[in-house]
């Protein structure tokens, strides 16, 4: 990795609020206060002893921005500091993200468990894409610790999860499931996007490998899109890096200065996040054309035990059934007026699907069915308006 631009502020034993607003920082020669965006694809060398010496990792230089850029650093090591990583890289998409965390790993003949619970396109990585390659995949209901430990009886090389799911919202026991993965011989890859990493640390529970979308709640306001993957300096610098460099799904130094600007303000917004979507459940739970509703740390949640241990706020995102089906869902959607109908989540916008017809329409109905996608379910994004007017809105499209 190469060097620093200017002097690093990287200081041990601050605050979480303050790693946020000061981690990773690095000022150039001209001093800036704020992060400088290096929007550049080369780097030039003093001399071809220097270049030779760059390439052979003798000297830090900046190489080219696929491999690694002083803006997309400075994103990186602001949420390796927020997460109690070692080590981070960044990508283009959560996307990116999720495929590079666990190809850079396997070959044909390894074995991955995995939840079933997982978003459409995490789910096409495991069930479709991989088997190709010759890997073995098994998916567990991620509720179920008997489950788990049958599938990890045997040796595996990776456990995946998302917890809570999209859209579910089903916890998986991370501490639970990671000892019985370590026991298979497998390392563990949590999906922490509907946590942020702001509500939930899987690498302090026992998991070895963090991915993000960073599109979601580290940006927060709909702009950039963005991925990041976190864990031991080994893993990164082993198994990642090499991966990443010569395959290519490396961040824009934009969308980087977007996203580590973005992580100044990531906690307050998630408090405010959690705050509104707990106010939002509640309107929802006891509204007479509402059949139920899914948010982890409410009463009424099944695993609240568990998400409450593991979680320190629920997230940004409700999950709710209509009475009357896809008709009445989709009468209601089109019947919201502010909060925006969207397959995306976790931004400052309040927006909604229908995950039978959007995010999940590639899964048969039978399965959908098995995973609790229901026809009548819908997934809300609580973005950060006043909480008062999401509720009119809400329940003026129930009315
Ligand atoms: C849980 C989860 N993982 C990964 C992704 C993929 O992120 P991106 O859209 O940035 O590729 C998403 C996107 O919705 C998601 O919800």
């Amino acid at each position: 990795m190469a060097k620093a631009v200017g002097k690093s502020n990287k200081k041990n034993g601050l605050r979480e609020q303050t790693r946020l607003v000061r981690g990773g920082l690095r000022r150039s020669s001209f001093a800036e206060t704020s992060e400088a965006i290096f929007m550049n694809s080369g780097y030039v060398y003093a001399s071809a002893e220097e270049a030779s010496g760059a390439f052979a990792g003798k000297n830090d230089h900046f190489i080219y921005s696929r491999f690694s850029n002083p803006t997309v650093s400075m994103f990186e090591d602001r949420l390796a500091q927020l997460e109690g990583a070692e080590a981070c890289r960044a990508t283009a998409t959560g996307m990116a993200a999720v495929f590079a965390s666990l190809a850079c790993q396997l070959r044909a003949g390894d074995r991955v468990v995995a939840s079933r619970a997982l978003f459409g396109s995490c789910l096409y990585v495991v069930q479709d894409q991989l088997p190709r390659w010759g890997i073995e995949t098994v998916l567990v209901d991620g509720r179920d610790l008997k489950q788990w430990k049958a599938a990890l009886s045997k040796k595996t090389k990776v456990v995946f999860f998302e917890s809570p799911s999209n859209p579910t919202l089903e916890i998986v026991d991370i501490a639970a499931v990671s000892k019985l993965a370590h026991k298979a011989g497998a390392r563990v890859v949590v999906d922490n996007v509907f946590s942020s990493p702001v509500l939930q640390k899987p690498l302090q529970l026992g998991a070895d490998i963090v991915v993000y979308s960073a599109t979601k709640h580290i940006d927060g306001q709909g702009r950039a899109m963005g991925g990041a993957i976190l864990g031991s300096r080994d893993y990164i610098d082993t198994d990642l890096t090499p991966f990443l460099r010569h395959t290519g799904p490396a961040l824009s130094p934009f969308n980087a200065w977007v996203l580590v600007k973005s992580l100044e303000t990531l906690e307050l917004r998630m408090a405010r996040h959690c705050d509104s979507a707990e106010q939002v459940a509640e309107f929802l739970a006891t509204h007479p054309k509402i059949a139920s509703v899914a948010y982890p740390t409410r009463k009424d949640h099944p695993q609240r035990a568990l998400a409450k241990k593991q979680m320190s706020g629920g997230g940004n995102v409700v999950t709710f059934a209509i009475k009357g089906g896809q008709k009445a869902a989709f009468k209601f959607l089109n019947k919201l007026a502010l909060v925006d109908i969207s397959n995306n989540l976790g931004d400052s916008k309040s927006l909604i699907t229908h995950p039978a017809t959007t995010t999940h329409q590639r899964l048969p109905a039978e399965t959908r069915k098995l995973y609790g996608i229901g026809d009548d379910m819908l997934r809300l994004s609580v973005g950060l308006e006043d909480v008062a007017d999401l509720i009119d809105d809400l329940a003026q499209a129930l009315a």
